[in-house]
């Protein structure tokens, strides 16, 4: 028997982890022990409930406004007392977090190895996005097996020095995730207020970097689509964070045709966004999602580490300045023509059943 530790603490490592641990829990030979970290409170716990994990430990780390060093401390000095417990053969975590790189820290203090999912994704920008850039980077040097979702990723290992025969292309967990969700018939009481004859756009905006006037900028430039647009409709569940609750309050509250809601869980944002005209977001995961479900993507960042998705032709970085955006978005409502060459993509982050090979190679390399 081999036992693997999985941590994660945020509701985007939690959709594409969560595929990994029922890969986990379905093999015989392995002893799986999952972690959360609880850097997310209510947004994990709606993963956790869709995906029905139930975790061994949770740090319940998390608390308003947090800042970087504290959930970075608390995770590290709760992860050292799990670790001491369960000495598992390897650990692994997930993408570019606070919970990623303190885990990794922390499992690298008891010589225990790391494996990476989603690993190799790059900006090479260290402020953006910030702090995940570094997050990711500095997970990867601490690393011992990397899963890449693409060979761009892959690629971005190998010429940083990873170990070539520790690197695995694998695609990306988060289109195992969408063959949970995805329903043909289905419904949700928000898409019942948005008139079917209506173009909707779906919304979403985090990024510690885009906190402040960035976020303000697209909140007006969006405000103004839609009172100019009377047959577009924007639907935007916010992202807990008491500084993106603000600021999408204050612009965005009791505008018509604008829905503001709260963060949906996972079977209804994939659902809500295979509905969508359009989405617009800062997100990393919506823009792996996406291309699978043929629906362009504007990039509210000004880097990208998923450029992948741009080449394809999905996903257009857009940036944050007011005009830019006004203007992006509505050249995507006129042009026929450019909405459907971006529409009509393939996706380049593979098909499904990742988390069956991410099994099957931890388990080649430690038995
Ligand atoms: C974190 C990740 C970011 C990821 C995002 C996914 C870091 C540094 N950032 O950013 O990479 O893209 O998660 O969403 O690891 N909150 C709640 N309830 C929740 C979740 C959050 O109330 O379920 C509020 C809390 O006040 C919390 C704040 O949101 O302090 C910010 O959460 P935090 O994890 O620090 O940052 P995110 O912006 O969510
Ligand atoms: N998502 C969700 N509910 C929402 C918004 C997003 O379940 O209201 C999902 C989305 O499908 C994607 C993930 O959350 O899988 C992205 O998370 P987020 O944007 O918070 O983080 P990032 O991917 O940018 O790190």
């Amino acid at each position: 028997m081999i036992k693997v530790m999985t941590v994660f603490g945020t509701r985007p490592e939690g959709i594409k982890m969560a595929p990994v641990v029922k890969a986990l829990e379905a093999d015989e030979q392995v002893t799986p022990v999952t972690v959360v970290t609880g850097q997310h409170r209510e947004m994990l716990q709606q993963v956790l409930d869709i995906f029905d994990v139930t975790p061994d430990y949770d740090l319940a780390i998390m608390e308003p406004n947090q800042s970087l060093a504290k959930i970075t401390s608390k995770v590290l000095m709760g992860m050292d007392d799990i670790l001491t417990t369960e000495q598992p053969d390897i650990v692994l975590v997930h993408g570019d977090t606070s919970t990623t790189l303190a885990t990794s820290m922390s499992a690298f203090f008891h010589q225990i190895p790391v494996g990476h999912v989603e690993a190799g994704l790059r900006t090479w920008q260290k402020y953006s996005p910030f702090p995940e850039e570094m997050n990711r980077q500095l997970t990867d040097r601490i690393a011992d097996v990397y899963f890449a979702p693409t060979p761009l990723s892959a690629n971005n290992l190998a010429r940083e020095g990873g170990d070539a025969d520790r690197i695995y292309t694998t695609g990306n967990t988060a289109i195992d995730a969408l063959q949970y969700t995805l329903q043909q018939d289905y419904h949700h009481e928000v898409l019942q207020q948005v008139d079917p004859d209506h173009k909707m756009i779906l919304l979403t905006m985090h990024r510690r970097e885009n906190q402040g006037d960035p976020m303000a900028n697209v909140f007006r430039a969006v405000r103004d689509i839609v009172a100019e647009n009377p047959d577009v409709e924007v639907v935007y569940p916010v992202h807990l964070s008491p500084a993106v609750q603000k600021t999408a309050r204050e612009i965005l509250a009791d505008v018509d045709r604008v829905h503001l809601i709260d963060p949906l869980d996972v079977v209804d944002f994939h659902n809500m966004a295979a509905r969508s005209y359009l989405i617009m977001t800062d997100s990393g995961g919506v823009q792996e999602e996406a291309p699978s479900l043929n629906v362009p993507v504007l990039v509210l960042r000004d880097t990208t580490e998923r450029p992948e998705g741009v080449d394809a032709g999905t996903l257009r970085l857009t940036g944050t300045d007011y005009d830019t955006v006004k203007t992006t978005v509505e050249e995507l409502l006129h042009n026929e023509a450019a909405y459907q060459e971006m529409a009509d993509n393939l996706n380049p982050y593979g098909d499904g059943h990742r988390a069956d090979r991410i099994t099957r190679i931890i388990k080649d390399l430690i038995q």
